[in-house]
């Protein structure tokens, strides 16, 4: 079984990934997205459904993934990633996913936000001496 089916397919990612976005708009990070985050969940999805093994929906619509190209233009820091993943941990926390793939799903997040990183958090900071 591909993971895509064993974690749960449409029916779980659909509703996990709209409680993500949700969490995205109530997060610190929200100015980083586009004020309507209706498209941005709808790529996530597409996204999700063809690395896991599922549908091939993302790269006939967008193309090569180039994930950390596409997120150049967003100052990604630690602690934006850190917000990321414990958004993502959140909606996977209270969704329907079989608890004994959660892991295996969250630990593959964590490696992709950790590598979408692009700036050091001192970046843009003050100076503070
Ligand atoms: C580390 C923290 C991250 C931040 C702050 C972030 C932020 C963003 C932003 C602002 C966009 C543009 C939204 C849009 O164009 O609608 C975006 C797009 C996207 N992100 Fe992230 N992202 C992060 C991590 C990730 C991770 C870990 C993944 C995959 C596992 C991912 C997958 C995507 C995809 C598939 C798109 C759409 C690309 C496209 O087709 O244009 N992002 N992200």
């Amino acid at each position: 079984m591909k993971p895509w089916d064993a974690f749960g397919g449409d029916a779980v990612f659909r509703p996990l990934l709209h409680d993500f976005y949700a969490r995205i708009k109530r997060s610190t990070i929200v100015h980083l997205f586009p004020p309507e985050l209706i498209e941005t969940e709808e790529k996530q999805f597409a996204f999700q459904s063809e690395f896991w093994g599922g549908p091939e929906r993302y790269s006939p619509w967008r193309g090569h993934p180039r994930l950390r190209a596409r997120h150049m233009p967003f100052a990604i820091d630690q602690t934006a990633a850190d917000v990321w993943m414990s958004c993502m941990q959140e909606a996977v926390a209270h969704s329907a996913m079989p608890t004994e793939y959660r892991e295996t799903f969250l630990q593959r997040m964590r490696l992709t936000a950790q590598a979408m990183i692009n700036r050091s958090v001192a970046d843009g900071a003050e100076h503070p001496f």
